[in-house]
């Protein structure tokens, strides 16, 4: 097109059904006032009208092309799964485990490998070097405002750029302050929601790997997590900590569908009793139990990932079976 010369009006949908006509005319409607209303402001500023319109229009545009999938996803619900229990229980290992069947289960689902323990391990167990955290990405900004939009937008691009093969990675980091890392706890939280729970990226699952104790449930930095599988070694201490989890859940209201209990590295049949005991004193659901591995033993030594262990791998045949279950149980 000629420089200067406006684009028509009329805005170019693909992929429509027949019953999205009437969709499509209200959308327009609500475009054509708003451009209206942009050309309005920046006549009002002095600003040379043709350029800034057309790059807005083209952005309009391509937002509307993709205005179908976001139909499609609407009521798609993504489901956030936690790992919590005491220091050195399995979390990270278990939550690598998950993030691996759940990739090998039908349709290849999506996922986002959230770590929000500042100790960052869970890439690793994934075999990922190449990633940035979001305590990274805050700290640029250091000393400056960083507008809820702002963030948003380095947010998403954060997603991509972190993306791996079969699940994309969300590592909190640290930052060096704590008043920073609470406002960006707040800013995560919608964030979260429009951008991993229902926006672009809309994963079928996001994996979480949790701090060790109960701050994260006590703060409510766990709210957006659907299932929470409490890991134990069957340890007073381990034992403990689950009950200390599903009590303060309850305390502090955490919405929560779904507790399961996971008993990790020991078989004794005695201490297996004691937690499923516990599991239906507290109305959990117990899972099972994933045997001590020593393949996932020697994995730690040598830093590799979870992907290397063979298919039969004790742990890992377990944690498929879990993942089944869970995964085939709707929610409450
Ligand atoms: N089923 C298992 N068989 C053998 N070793 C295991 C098993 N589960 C975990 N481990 C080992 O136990 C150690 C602790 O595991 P992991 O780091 O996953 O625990 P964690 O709960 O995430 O610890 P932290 O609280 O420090 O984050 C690691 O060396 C890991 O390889
Ligand atoms: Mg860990």
């Amino acid at each position: 097109m000629p420089m200067g010369e406006e684009e028509p009006m009329e805005l170019e949908i693909k992929k429509e059904s027949p019953s999205s006509k009437e969709e499509r005319e209200r959308v327009e409607g609500i475009v054509e006032k708003n451009l209206n209303r942009v050309i309005e402001i920046l006549r009002a500023k002095n600003y040379g009208i043709i350029e800034p319109v057309k790059s807005v229009r083209q952005e309009v545009k391509e937002g509307l092309e993709e205005a179908p999938e976001a139909e499609e996803r609407k009521g798609h619900e993504t489901r956030v799964i936690g790992f919590a229990g005491k220091g050195g229980v399995g979390k990270t290992t278990l939550a690598a485990l998950f993030i691996r069947a759940i990739g090998e289960e039908e349709g290849s689902p999506s996922i986002l490998a959230m770590d929000s323990d500042p100790n960052t391990c869970l890439p690793e167990m994934l075999g990922s070097q190449d990633y940035e955290t979001l305590g990274d990405m805050v700290e640029k900004y250091r000393g400056a405002t960083l507008p809820i939009q702002k963030f948003r937008q380095e947010f998403a691009s954060l997603l991509l750029r972190n993306e791996q093969e079969g699940y994309d990675l969300l590592p909190m980091g640290r930052s060096e302050d704590q008043g920073c890392y609470c406002m960006v706890n707040n800013l995560l939280r919608s964030s979260f929601r429009d951008e991993v729970l229902k926006g672009s990226y809309a994963y079928d699952y996001v994996v979480m790997d949790c701090e060790a104790g109960i701050e994260h449930i006590s703060r409510k930095t766990s709210a957006i997590v659907s299932d929470l599988v409490i890991i134990t070694d069957g340890s007073q201490l381990g034992m403990n900590t689950v009950r200390n989890i599903r009590e303060v859940g309850r305390k502090v209201k955490i919405d929560i569908d779904n507790f399961y209990v996971v008993v990790n590295g020991v078989e004794a049949e005695e201490i297996i009793k004691d937690v499923k005991n516990l599991s239906d004193e507290l109305e959990i659901t117990f899972l099972g139990t994933v045997p001590y591995d020593d393949a996932v033993k020697k994995l730690s030594f040598r830093g590799g990932s979870v992907f290397e262990l063979p298919e039969d791998s004790c742990a890992y045949s377990k944690v498929k079976e879990f993942v089944r279950t869970m995964l085939s149980r709707d929610q409450k």
